[in-house]
């Protein structure tokens, strides 16, 4: 897996310093997609094209060879260095409107995907964040004012003893500014998930640290996430694990706060594959379902819930299955299957969320999906109680249902309706009993 930093901006934000620095201090590979746009820009001012002509463009494409080296930080056209030629005033005044054919974009988004593959990179441009990589890890879109812009560029040519005017170059970064906004394809737009940062009134390192602030959280947060999808290994430290977690919890926890009381725990059977399906009242519910089982109980819960290291490592003894309900989540659908496939009992909330019987939401046909597919029997369970500290709660359990005449009938919207209220009118039920 790859680890990609998206920039984009206008010409003279700071976006090719910046990410140079970045690249060096965090180990990242660096790419400038503007320096690929610039040697399509001289081979074809070299060989006498018109830059409006996009016809012999097109043409001349397949002759194109880019390669940037970024180790000795050179630009090579057809093996030929022209690192300092593409910065050259001919190059930037035509390259916008090279840069605006489709079929330039095409070839150059490609190689831009293809230098990145496998690496952890830092690309900037102006379509990165929105055409290049739209999924990327961190996307950032880096502004400053024109008139700042200006002004840097007129402080580095002054240093490069490059004459030039501050007007003409304000002028020449509002033309660039609009030409980048206003391309049919590939346009400088702000991605609506890109961080945005102002460098009007920062300094290169002020922009760099925050830069760097943003990944380092984007990176621990990708470890934790890959922490959660972590399965360990069965053995008998884990089954040590899972007894220690039940047994603390029960003795020091469920049973004095809240005198929880499993009722009817002999219709859980001793082996076989079941689905429990409960409703839920809080979130300390499922651990309380894991705790009081003899039978390890593999619960399905959102993924958030594993970002609490002490609760993760209790949920994790138990085989929990991390679901991320913001996506159409194949990794924890492909576990509840397998799992249901080996005889595991699960555990499922149909609410989807807390209290959604109370909030008199609809019960979600994921649980129903999953019997249905796997032809799996569904244990009813109702909660009674409210987890308020020393009020009691009870597990009340219910008959298995056999939802055998609806096997296979997953992608039926009505069965699965019908099921989804089959199983809830039980919880309903277990949850009044013996009131
Ligand atoms: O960042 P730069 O000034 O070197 O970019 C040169 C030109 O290339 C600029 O006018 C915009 C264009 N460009 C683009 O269209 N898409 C990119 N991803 C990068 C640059």
């Amino acid at each position: 897996m790859s680890f990609i930093v998206a920039i984009d901006g206008p010409a003279g934000s700071g976006k090719g310093s910046i990410t140079k620095i970045i690249a060096e201090k965090m180990n990242l590979s660096s790419i400038d997609t503007g320096a690929m746009y610039r040697c399509v820009t001289l081979y074809v001012l070299r060989k006498g094209i018109d830059p409006k002509d996009s016809k012999s463009i097109i043409d001349v494409l397949d002759e194109i060879d880019i390669v940037l080296d970024e180790e000795n930080k050179k630009v090579f056209l057809n093996k030929e260095d022209v690192t300092n030629e593409i910065r050259s005033i001919e190059v930037t005044n035509n390259v916008s409107l090279v840069s605006a054919i489709k079929e330039v974009r095409i070839k150059l988004v490609e190689l831009q995907r293809k230098v990145a593959k496998d690496k952890d990179i830092i690309m900037e441009g102006r379509d990165i964040t929105t055409v290049v990589f739209p999924n990327a890890d961190v996307k950032i879109y880096l502004d400053a004012s024109v008139e700042e812009r200006a002004k840097r560029r007129f402080k580095q040519n002054q240093e490069n003893g490059i004459e030039s005017s501050f007007e003409e170059l304000l002028e020449s970064i509002k033309t660039r500014d609009y030409n980048d906004m206003h391309k049919e394809f590939g346009a400088l737009v702000r991605a609506e998930d890109a961080i945005y940062i102002d460098s009007s009134d920062l300094t290169i390192n002020q922009v760099v640290d925050k830069i760097i602030k943003i990944i380092k959280e984007k990176k621990k947060e990708i470890k934790i996430n890959e922490d959660v999808y972590k399965e360990k290994p069965d053995g008998w430290f884990k089954t040590l694990q899972l007894n220690l977690v039940r047994k603390f919890m029960m003795i020091f926890f469920y049973i004095p706060v809240y005198r929880i009381k499993s009722v009817h725990k002999e219709r859980v059977p001793k082996e076989g594959a079941y689905i429990i399906c409960a409703n839920h009242v809080n979130m300390l519910d499922a651990l309380a379902v894991v705790c009081s089982n003899k039978r390890k109980v593999r619960f399905v819960c959102k993924h958030s819930m594993f970002k609490n290291k002490k609760f993760a490592w209790a949920l994790k003894s138990a085989d929990t299955i991390p679901i991320d309900r913001d996506k159409n989540d194949i990794e924890a659908m492909k576990r509840i299957l397998k799992g249901l496939k080996q005889g595991d009992l699960l555990g499922i909330f149909p609410e989807g969320t807390r209290k959604g019987m109370e909030k008199n939401m609809k019960a979600k046909n994921g649980a129903a999906f999953f019997a249905l597919k796997s032809g799996v029997k569904v244990i009813p369970l109702g909660i009674q109680g409210s987890f308020k500290p020393f009020t009691k709660v009870r597990l009340v359990y219910g008959e298995p249902l056999d939802f055998s005449e609806y096997h296979g009938k997953e992608k039926d919207k009505d069965a699965l309706d019908e099921v989804t209220d089959i199983i809830m009118s039980n919880i309903v039920k277990l949850t009044n009993e013996g009131k």
